[in-house]
């Protein structure tokens, strides 16, 4: 492949089914599909939407203690909150193995996967059609209803409107419950809302 080049995301997927499990794929599945719709439906780039869903979940399936295993082992700043829940560093530790062990090199989507849990200000407009599709795809729309408003929001306003949305529902969720809040999502609603605000 030449440098920079896109691989198509259907190689990519069967190259990580190979040791990814069933369901997972089946979600990887539904992302790329959704992904597909609303870089579609925004006018984006469609293959680049499609290959940072199809990579964005490489090491969801990984034991929390391996992922915090190879972020030490790769000297990453760790944030306690991550420390507590490591589930949460399988976008950056996706976004790596991708890199070296798949040859994705594309910085876009390397950036995407890595901040996929969270959003960051610096998104491209793939990036957040990616991170909306992972949001509400069928079943996680299944299992939380008020995600339903998210992918109107998506559809009728703006990606970063529902990206709003999904943060303000997750900001809630953690109040209720009592737990913590990652910094980076503090970060990007700021940013988002902001960004509201300016427009
Ligand atoms: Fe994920
Ligand atoms: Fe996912």
């Amino acid at each position: 492949m030449p440098d920079g080049a896109l691989p198509a995301d259907l190689d990519l997927r069967a190259r990580m089914a190979l040791e990814l499990p069933g369901g997972l794929v089946e979600h990887i599945d539904r992302v790329v599909a959704l992904a597909d719709t609303l870089a579609r439906h925004h006018g984006l780039e469609v293959p680049l939407a499609r290959l940072m869903a199809q990579g964005h979940d490489l090491v969801r399936h990984v034991p929390p203690a391996d992922l915090l295993a190879r972020a030490e082992a790769r000297g990453l700043p760790i944030d306690p909150v991550e420390r507590d829940a490591p589930l949460l560093l399988h976008g950056p530790i996706g976004a790596l193995e991708l890199r070296e062990r798949f040859g994705v090199t594309d910085a876009r989507v390397f950036d995407a996967i890595w901040h996929h849990t969270w959003g960051h200000p610096d998104y491209t407009p793939e990036a957040w059609a990616m991170f909306i599709a992972d949001k509400v795809e069928p079943h996680k729309v299944r299992r939380w209803k008020a995600l339903r408003r998210v992918h109107r929001l998506a559809l009728d306003v703006s990606l970063e409107a529902a990206a709003l949305l999904y943060l303000d529902l997750r900001l809630k969720e953690a109040v209720r419950e009592g737990h913590t809040v990652h910094p980076l999502a503090t970060l990007t609603r700021n940013y988002l809302l902001r960004a509201r605000a300016e427009a």
